[in-house]
């Protein structure tokens, strides 16, 4: 079937059709497909010659993601949102780039690299509750980030960064919400048509010679062109202040690390700088600050995020929180990696909070090759929106979806569902790498902050669409300190 013969998705109907409907009401607009049977939504854009689409069925799902895989790159708006930020790293990079790096960092996420991690979440975990007093009114979503910044900083590169904590979480404050302020917008959109007409042209000049030296000229236009040329206005000039302060961070660490010597150490930033090419070239500078910013940007800002959510919800079902607090109980205070087992409501609240607020609420892919989906023939470039959001909120999948239910993830209810019904991880090769680390620190964090205090919610949240999907008022909560936290035995506690 011809792609103008895709039904087109609800909510595109005026001049600027969906990206305006994604700028006004981004909830609103993904809400709409939910309501929608068909597998595949064609969108409607104000870029000439540009094809969109939303994938909206998990069998789709699986075709894009998984079995065709190979077809499909991410997406140019992605990279140029997060280009600042993110520059080559995993998250954005795409071809051999991304296979040599993803190797590489596998490493560090292995089942025996995670059980050698979890004494440090814990202490980090107990970090955190050491700085509460009884009655004090806080944000939880400002303190899991303290939590899983410092999860983070400590695992992946033997670094304290609680110090810093709140300078490190502004700046990225700063260029997160930019990235998610500036996708779909008209610089954004001229640039990546721009990219295009380029990508477009240089193809024209295949061969040797003038023809290859017109086309080596074009793709060096082409690269400048991966994230914006300049910052103008105040948003820019924030978003490059705070990229500057987390350069001259992750500078310091490098220059600090090359100093002290990589030997015994198996952390991430001392393999990155140990790894060399086959040829005997190392990464260099640039390559090694895009993956560590990357990688802790991807593990610590949604982990926080969902353990807020997480937290969010229980203070709202009372007979799950009494459940939450006698397994943790059982638990005791000190968790560990054999207590994993005995936190499985942790893990299933927390699973449940992924399904109704998934921090990754869209993402995309681009068509690198002309390939069919759910029976549509779609040209290379064709740009595919996947909502995670939008699966998991869709009543034929998720029966009353807005309901939280951690029993939605008992075994057996999990076993009949489809595979790719859920999808906070995304799925295929590009699912996240640290999908296990997180489920981990969510576990260990919840066995020690529901331990130790107790939360009283302060008000109604809901969720505010910017790069991640986090909570509006940023969990506003008092915590009371827990009788057994009282005693001198439970001082233990918060050592
Ligand atoms: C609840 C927590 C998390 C959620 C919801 C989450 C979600 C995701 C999603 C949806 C993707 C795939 C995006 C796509 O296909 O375009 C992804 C990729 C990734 N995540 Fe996570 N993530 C979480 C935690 C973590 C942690 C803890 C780490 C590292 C410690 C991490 C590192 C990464 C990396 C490196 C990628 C890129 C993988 C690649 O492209 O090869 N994530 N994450």
């Amino acid at each position: 079937m011809k792609f103008r013969e895709m039904p087109v998705a609800p909510g595109g109907e005026g001049f600027l059709g969906h990206n305006a409907a994604f700028r006004n009401d981004r909830m609103g607009t993904l809400a709409l497909l939910t309501q929608r049977t068909e597998p595949v939504l064609r969108l409607t854009l104000p870029m000439p010659g540009v094809q969109a689409m939303a994938v909206n069925d998990p069998d789709t799902v699986q075709e894009v993601l998984v079995e065709k895989a190979k077809s499909f790159g991410k997406s140019d708006m992605l990279r140029f949102s997060l280009y600042n930020l993110a520059g080559e790293g995993l998250f954005t990079s795409n071809g051999e780039l991304w296979r040599k790096q993803r190797k590489l960092m596998a490493a560090l996420f292995t089942p025996r690299a995670l059980e050698a991690y979890a004494p440090d979440m814990v202490a980090c975990a107990k970090r955190t509750v050491a700085g509460w007093a009884d009655g004090r009114e806080l944000s939880l979503h400002a303190e899991t980030t303290r939590l899983t910044m410092g999860v983070a900083g400590k695992t992946l590169f033997d670094a304290d960064t609680f110090s810093d904590a709140d300078e490190i979480g502004h700046a990225l404050t700063v260029a997160l919400e930019w990235t998610g302020w500036i996708m779909g917008r008209p610089l954004a959109i001229g640039h990546v048509t721009v990219r295009r007409a380029l990508e477009n042209l240089a193809e024209r000049f295949e061969g040797d010679g003038a023809r290859g030296r017109v086309r080596g000229v074009i793709e060096a236009a082409i690269a400048r062109l991966h994230g914006p040329v300049a910052l103008l206005g105040k948003r820019g000039g924030d978003l490059a202040r705070a990229v500057a302060f987390l350069d001259d961070h992750v500078q310091k660490m490098i220059d600090d690390r090359r100093r002290a010597g990589t030997r015994g150490r198996a952390d991430l930033l001392s393999r990155l700088l140990e790894a060399h090419d086959e040829d005997g070239t190392g990464m260099d500078d640039r390559q090694v600050r895009d993956e560590v910013l990357t990688l802790f940007v991807a593990g610590h800002e949604t982990t926080a995020t969902s353990l807020a959510w997480t937290l969010y919800y229980a203070c709202r079902n009372p007979a799950l929180y009494a459940a939450l607090e006698r397994e943790v109980d059982a638990v005791g205070d000190s968790p560990t990696v054999a207590d994993l087992p005995r936190l499985d409501l942790c893990l299933r609240a927390f699973k449940e909070s992924l399904r109704i607020a998934p921090p990754v609420y869209i993402f995309g892919r681009d068509s690198r090759e002309p390939v069919s989906v759910a029976g549509y023939d779609l040209t290379r470039r064709t740009n595919l929106l996947i909502s995670p959001w939008a699966l998991h909120h869709t009543p034929s999948i998720w029966p009353d979806p807005e309901r939280f239910d951690p029993d939605r993830f008992l075994p057996k209810n999990e076993a009949a569902r489809h595979r790719y019904a859920y999808l906070p991880f995304g799925a295929g090769p590009r699912v996240c790498l640290g999908n296990h680390f997180a489920y981990m620190e969510a576990q260990l964090a919840m066995a020690v902050l529901l331990r130790t205090y107790r939360f009283e919610l302060l008000g109604e949240e809901e969720p505010e669409p910017s790069a991640t999907l986090r909570p509006k008022h940023g969990v506003r909560v008092r915590v009371r300190l827990r009788d057994h936290a009282r005693t001198m035995a439970g001082a233990a506690v918060l050592n």
